[in-house]
């Protein structure tokens, strides 16, 4: 079986100074941990976190990623240069992008390219809203959000890909999918990656994943790890859904 990955997103809810003192709390609280725990810290953190991982069990990850490769693109962060802080994996189209940002497909599709020509491992995130979620519509919504950025993927390019089903009314909210219905979205994102010729796409869940409801989506034949958010901002809480 092969590990479970586990994605620490902490958003823009630490400064700086409170992401270096949390980082250096997860390399003593994961020290000996031999699975796979992601962080993926705000860019003004992400060198220093990077110091404090150096040669620990943790991975650095980011939140996001520029289209471009290089040049004039003011307030960009280029896959090159997270790369040489060597950072393993990057969100792409987290919720809160695609609806406070406008990001959209083809502009994800760019980003997955650029993280993928650095060897980072792109995320690709995709969810449903509340309104859609009551019209029964998650599947569909799921497809046109996986299919828009596939579209733009040369077939050979991709094979490093993650998926995390987040659906939007869950994430920071309290309000954890059900399981059995997370699951079954799952077997969609399986279906339609096998149709786009996707082979091993790990496919993660996040939405208000705590210690309580985390085992639930990891059981056999369930999810492949776990995004997230409010519960990785402490070492501790963080240790208790990754249950070292
Ligand atoms: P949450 O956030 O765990 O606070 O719901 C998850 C995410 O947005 O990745």
């Amino acid at each position: 079986m092969s590990k479970k990955i586990f994605i620490a997103n902490w958003k823009m809810q630490l400064s700086p100074a409170e992401a270096l003192k949390t980082a250096k709390d997860f390399v003593r609280t994961f020290k000996d941990f031999k699975g796979i725990a992601v962080v993926c810290p705000d860019f003004l953190s992400l060198a220093g976190v990077a110091k404090i991982f150096k040669n620990t069990p943790l991975l650095l990850g980011a939140q996001d990623v520029a289209a471009f490769e290089r040049g004039a693109y003011t307030g960009e962060i280029s896959a090159l240069d997270l790369a040489s802080y060597d950072t393993k994996y990057v969100l792409i189209g987290h919720s809160e992008r695609r609806s406070y940002l406008q990001e959209n497909d083809k502009l994800l599709a760019a980003k997955i390219r650029m993280a993928l020509a650095q060897k980072i491992k792109p995320v690709l995130c995709v969810g449903e809203n509340a309104a859609e979620k009551k019209q029964g519509r998650e599947a569909a919504v799921i497809k046109a959000q996986l299919k828009g950025a596939l579209n733009y993927l040369p077939n050979h390019g991709v094979r490093s890909l993650l998926i995390a089903y987040e659906p939007i009314w869950a994430i920071g909210t309290g309000l954890h999918c059900d399981p059995e219905k997370a699951l079954r979205v799952k077997r969609t994102i399986e279906e339609l990656c096998k149709r786009a010729g996707l082979k091993k796409t790990p496919i993660l869940y996040g939405g208000s994943v705590t210690a309580n409801n985390a085992a639930d989506f990891l059981i056999p034949n369930g999810f492949d790890g776990l995004l997230v958010g409010s519960a990785s901002l402490k070492a501790d809480s963080f240790k208790n859904i990754v249950r070292l």
